[in-house]
């Protein structure tokens, strides 16, 4: 990768904020045939988010909802598609994993595409329970406690 590569915390209503938003529609909302509402996108405003630059154009997003003082939501990862598995969203993963058990986080879960659930078992996510519907495509609940 090169030496213009960052990875860091995105604050609400930043241009790099706008470009996570950008990302995350077209590869996550678009082609399910969605857009995101203004309601959805103001839950961002308590989330952290985290995104990988390259040259100072987003490559890979997602976002962390706290659910106690102890869990971590992963929501929304997203990786450009033309750069998808290149490493990018492992990355994203791992640096998310650090900040969590830096903030004293024990445990991340998630709701992952069914497409996305190897992805995840190799960072070492566990499923759990049944498949489920989710925006109109199946889902597993998985976790890792850190
Ligand atoms: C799923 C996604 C986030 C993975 O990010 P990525 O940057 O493409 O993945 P990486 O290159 O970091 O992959 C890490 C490992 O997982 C594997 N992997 C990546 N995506 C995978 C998938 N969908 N299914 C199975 N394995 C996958 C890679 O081959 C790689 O394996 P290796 O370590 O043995 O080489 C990305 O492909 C993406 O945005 N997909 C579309 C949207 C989506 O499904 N988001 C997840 C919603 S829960």
């Amino acid at each position: 990768m090169t030496e213009n590569f960052e990875i860091k915390l995105i604050e609400f209503g930043t241009d790099d904020y706008k470009q996570s938003v950008n990302l995350r529609e077209q590869i996550l909302r678009k082609p399910l045939g969605l857009s995101f509402s203004e309601e959805f996108l103001s839950a961002d405003k308590f989330e952290i988010i985290i995104g990988l630059f390259i040259n100072n154009q987003i490559v890979g997003s997602l976002n962390l909802k706290p659910l106690s003082n102890r869990i971590l939501k992963m929501r929304q990862v997203a990786v450009k598609n033309t750069m998808q598995n290149m490493g990018i969203g492992k990355k994203i993963v791992i640096f998310s994993e650090n900040y969590a058990k830096e903030n004293k986080y024990t445990e991340i879960m998630m709701h992952a595409r069914t497409t996305a659930v190897d992805f995840y078992k190799k960072l070492n996510y566990f499923i759990e329970g049944d498949e489920f519907f989710e925006v109109g495509i199946l889902h597993y609940k998985m976790r890792k406690i850190l």
